[in-house]
């Protein structure tokens, strides 16, 4: 049965979601061929909503379907209540005109050849219209339906921050990202840039002292269409990554590893604040590093790239020491939930371990390759002090010959050896920087 327009991007919302939230996809993965069957632009900006704001409010959702309803009936649970939370979302987030939400979102059943289901989708979306008030009350309660984020992050954040701290983090966290954008030297002053921008129409502020080449969008829009994009004059990068390429001082001929490189944002920073240094960018994941060579061709940036384990510098150092190292380590990303709300739901406090061991590894194997007075960054999208200060100081511990340098106040706030950015602070993601010096 082919599906009115309406009906069939709820269709589709409701899919992609069993797929986050089911199978463990992320939402990046699930958009793109689900976007790709909407002709009109409105109903594509539409599914990227109804996906992103379904994950982000997943928490409080449930929670307001369990006082809506007993468990969603039949085999299809999972399709069912991805159907009502879509249902919920264009209600409470989007406030989208009630009457065409419940039947556009009940026909959906239809389609699926389920039309008992069309009339559960429309009783609990009315009962959702007439009560809200009421239940509202109820999800105070329950902390995970308030914050909308899992009971073990929840805990963590407050553990590492105290319960003022966590509550700004997590309030951080269901705020949508702005879009931020580094601008190639090439292309010209920020200042010039932005004013032949305001003269077409385009929104856009400079970003802080100490930013030179960011700029923010404000505004909806997509970053490929501006004027400079083809010609590679801009890359979306959030300010609190840009600011790596600031932390060392770059020469040319200055031989410099980036260790954990893919998609290429923190390597394309320093080729651009210095493009004559001898750059090695590693990662370990054929894909990512695929995307890595497609965006610093766009760039037009040359560099020498490797699919390689970092931690294994067996198997691809040439005994040349680096001057400078940048670790931009795998980490849980809870600093970027507010970016890839899906993080939220997919990380286990067991991935935690994980990471906390790799990036303890990459950090022990790489440390031998700097040269005496070369510095390490060690980065994260971290907000959890295990995976930052934590897993820095242990380092210093057990490396007499490593000592942290002092970082500007613009960074963020002192936290052990380094400086953390909470999300949303300066409209920034969350992250962690520590800078590293070989004294011996
Ligand atoms: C935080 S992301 C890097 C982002 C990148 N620095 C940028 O600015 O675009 C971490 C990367 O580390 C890679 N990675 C994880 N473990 C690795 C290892 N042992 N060796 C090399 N790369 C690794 C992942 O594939 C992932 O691309």
């Amino acid at each position: 049965m082919s599906a009115a327009p309406g009906v069939e991007v709820r269709r589709l919302a409701a899919e992609g979601l069993v797929e986050v939230v089911h199978r463990g996809r992320s939402l990046r993965a699930v958009l793109p061929a689900r976007l790709a069957r909407l002709p009109d632009a409105r109903d594509r900006a539409l599914l990227e909503a109804l996906l992103f704001e379904s994950c982000r409010w997943l928490g409080r959702h449930r929670a307001l379907l369990a006082q809506l309803m007993d468990r969603p009936p039949g085999s299809d649970r999972a399709r069912v209540e991805a159907l009502l939370l879509i249902g919920l979302t264009q209600l409470d987030i989007l406030q989208l005109p009630p009457h065409a939400v419940v039947s556009a979102t009940a026909e959906v059943a239809r389609v699926w050849r389920q039309p008992g289901i069309v009339g559960l989708v429309n009783a609990v979306l009315r009962r959702w219209l007439r009560e809200h008030g009421r239940l509202e009350d109820r999800l105070r309660e329950d902390e995970v339906a308030r914050w909308s984020h899992p009971r073990w992050l929840i805990e963590a954040l407050r553990q590492d921050w105290g319960p003022c701290r966590a509550e700004a983090i997590l309030a951080a966290g269901n705020r949508a990202a702005p879009t931020w954008l580094r601008l190639h030297p090439r292309a010209g002053s920020r200042d010039e840039v932005l004013a032949q921008w305001a003269a077409q129409g385009i929104a856009a502020v400079p970003g802080p002292e100490g930013w030179p080449r960011a700029l923010r969008l404000e505004g909806a829009g997509s970053p490929e269409r501006l004027p400079g994009w083809e010609e590679g004059w801009l890359a979306v990068q959030d300010a609190a990554a840009q600011a790596v390429a600031g932390m060392l001082t770059l020469q040319p001929g200055m031989r410099v590893l980036d260790a954990c490189a893919a998609p290429g944002g923190k390597a394309a920073a320093l080729l651009e604040a210095e493009p004559a240094i001898e750059l090695l960018a590693l990662d370990r994941d054929p894909d990512r590093l695929a995307r890595m060579r497609a965006g610093m061709a766009r760039l037009g940036h040359r560099v020498q790239l490797r699919c390689a384990d970092a931690g294994d510098p067996a198997a691809w150092w040439d005994g040349r020491p680096f001057a400078a190292i940048v670790l931009d380590a795998p980490c849980s990303a809870t600093g970027v939930i507010r970016r890839q709300p899906d993080i939220k739901w997919h990380r286990r406090p067991s991935d935690l371990e994980a990471l906390c061991a790799a990036q303890a590894r990459l950090l022990d194997a790489l440390w031998p390759l700097l040269a005496p007075g070369g510095r390490l960054l060690y980065t994260t999208c971290s907000v959890l002090a295990r995976e930052n200060r934590a897993q820095v100081e242990a380092f210093l511990a057990r490396r007499p010959d490593a000592e942290a340098l002092a970082l500007p106040d613009r960074l963020g706030h002192a936290s052990g050896p380094g400086r953390q950015r909470f999300p949303g602070e300066l409209e920034m993601d969350g992250f962690f920087y520590a800078a590293l010096r070989k004294t011996g």
